[in-house]
């Protein structure tokens, strides 16, 4: 391993700590981190969509930020169960406290096994830096036959926005073949913010079924 690679796995290493520093932090910015979003927005549409009825069910939202999906999942399926997980408690203050709010790191969920009929991570996965590990926790949390949606930019993408070091944008392929390794179906599409807009091909969005 050259000097260059050892530097960048020591950043790494104390990079969650940084990043629910910088979250924590960030909380505090309610134009750039919303605590809602208009239900109207397709992301929302499709994370609705493809979770289906929940009522009486189980979900979880990974990385949740104020729990602006959450909220909307909550007040759909008012008999669901909603857990909302975040690295930064400052973020999770916001979220409605009839969610389930859990401090916690995507890459280490403490939710049982197969205890969710649904699970979604929108814009946080980008953060995870273990990705792989990640992705099979989302996957771990899932009873099989369960839903899974991640919303995330597209690697394409990459330089369009500003980002902090340890934030990845994703290959349609890649997430495909990481949630392949837990699930047995796998798809993934451009999107934009308003469904009659054509994506610009800065998000993307994986779907997934146990
Ligand atoms: C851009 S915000 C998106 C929040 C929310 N999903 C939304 O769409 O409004 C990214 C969120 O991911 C959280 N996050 C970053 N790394 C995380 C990790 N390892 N585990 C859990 N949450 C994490 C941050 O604290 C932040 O709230």
């Amino acid at each position: 391993m050259g000097i260059f690679d050892r530097l960048r796995k020591r950043r790494l290493a104390k990079a969650p700590a940084e990043i629910r520093d910088y979250f924590n932090k960030a909380a505090a910015d309610e134009e750039h981190y919303p605590s809602t979003i208009d239900p109207r927005i397709w992301h929302v549409k499709l994370v609705l969509e493809h979770l289906g009825d929940l009522t009486g069910k189980r979900a979880a939202d990974i990385g949740c930020g104020k729990g602006r999906f959450a909220r909307i999942v909550k007040e759909r399926f008012p008999t669901a169960q909603v857990a909302a997980v975040d690295l930064a408690e400052a973020m999770l203050s916001h979220a409605p406290p009839n969610l389930q709010r859990i401090a916690a790191s995507m890459t280490g969920l403490p939710l049982a096994t197969e205890s969710m009929d649904a699970a979604y991570a929108t814009e946080s996965l980008e953060h995870a830096v273990d990705i792989p590990k990640a992705v099979q926790e989302l996957a771990r949390i899932v009873k099989p036959g369960g839903r899974i949606v991640i919303i995330d930019k597209s690697a394409e993408a990459w330089g369009r926005l500003e980002t902090p070091e340890w934030e990845r944008w994703f290959g349609r392929k890649e997430l495909e073949g990481l949630l392949a390794r837990h699930t047995r179906r796998v798809w993934s599409q451009p999107i934009s913010y308003w469904e009659d807009v054509p994506p610009d091909g800065l998000f993307l969005a994986w779907f997934a079924e146990k």
